[in-house]
């Protein structure tokens, strides 16, 4: 049976932190061996916010490195960047005459803009430029442009792939065609339980994360700072409340989390003792994932070699689907 596909663009907006390792890049890795992967960093999505050219590279190996360093095997991924296939903005631009301007109307980050002019009482308008606006329209081209079947994103991204379904539904009625292959997200639904420093969930925007790639000391000093209750040593503590088992449970083996498990519900552990616990499996885990990481930014010739092969593969599947695309509007 032929293999589904699976594709994902990745945003370049800073190194990921623990609930982007848990939350997305580990099942994206998981998910490719089973579908043909797609995975791609997504640098004009970026582009409408972030207009510094040295930054925008960097956050590029950044992430690319990120990934690379978590496992992403390019032998089995296919890994490019959006940049480097130019048939995506072909397809952006056949995309726009299927899009109705209303759509966009409703797109959530988009009202999110809207509302915060509104709020602060300046132009509704103000800071709106039309990459924001069309931001659904490009991600569906990225989706539609290699026939994907899965989307694994965040259920924040759910609305988009809605879109890029109602605008492949509209092409293909028009045309009376199959030729968009209609896509589903796939919910990377773990994301919500990944608690962060002050129990709730992690998230830049809380300044509560672990940075993946944090140094041993850094990874210790935070592990540290998590939020405990004022629970004394002899208490017995509850695992399924606590931040800090919440985090073990990613990072140790089945027979570590039992065994923590078991003496929490026994009284007699400390706090401390809890996370210097946490501090040495996730170290454990991580530490070869930073040493890659720390490899690979220090060899981006690497990187961009990488990025280049695959957006080469990339664009020899995409070329093909632009070509009987144009055929079908009758461009070509
Ligand atoms: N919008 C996504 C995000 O902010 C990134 C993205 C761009 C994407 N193009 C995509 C995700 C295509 C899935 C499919 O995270």
């Amino acid at each position: 049976m032929q293999k589904k596909i699976a594709l994902t663009g990745i945003k370049p907006t800073g190194i990921p932190h623990i609930g982007n390792y848990i939350g997305a890049i580990k099942p994206a890795l998981k998910l490719a061996e089973t579908c043909e992967a797609r995975y791609f960093i997504a640098d004009y999505h970026a582009l409408n916010a972030l207009k510094d050219p040295k930054a925008l590279k960097e956050l590029t190996y950044e992430i690319a490195a990120a990934w690379l360093a978590c496992g992403l095997d390019p032998a089995k991924v296919l890994f490019y960047k959006q940049s480097q296939v130019p048939e995506t903005f072909e397809l952006l631009t056949i995309l726009l005459a299927f899009t109705p301007k209303g759509l966009m109307n409703r797109a959530h980050a988009y009202k999110a803009f809207v509302q915060a002019n509104k709020e602060s009482g300046t132009d509704l308008d103000d800071g709106v430029n039309m990459g924001l606006y069309t931001y659904p329209v490009l991600m569906a081209a990225d989706i539609l442009l290699f026939d994907t079947d899965y989307v694994p994103v965040g259920n924040d991204q759910f609305q988009h792939i809605e879109m890029a379904v109602d605008i492949a539904e509209s092409f293909n009625y028009i045309y009376q065609t199959q030729a968009l292959h209609i896509p589903a997200p796939l919910a990377t639904e773990q994301t919500k339980i990944v608690v962060g420093l002050d129990g709730r969930k992690m998230s830049k925007s809380y300044n509560n994360t672990i940075p993946l790639f944090a140094t041993e000391k850094e990874l210790k000093k935070l592990i540290m700072r998590i939020v405990t209750n004022s629970q004394t040593v002899e208490e017995p503590k509850d695992p399924d409340t606590c931040s800090i088992f919440g985090l073990y449970r990613y990072f140790a083996t089945p027979e570590q989390l039992e065994d923590l498990h078991r003496r929490y519900l026994a009284g007699g552990m400390g706090w401390g003792h809890a996370k210097t616990e946490l501090f040495e499996v996730m170290n454990s885990v991580l530490s070869p994932l930073r040493s890659r990481y720390q490899a690979l930014m220090h060899n981006k010739d690497y990187i961009d070699e990488v990025l280049w092969q695959g957006s080469q593969k990339a664009r020899v599947l995409a070329a093909n689907k632009i070509r009987s695309l144009r055929h079908l509007i009758g461009i070509d």
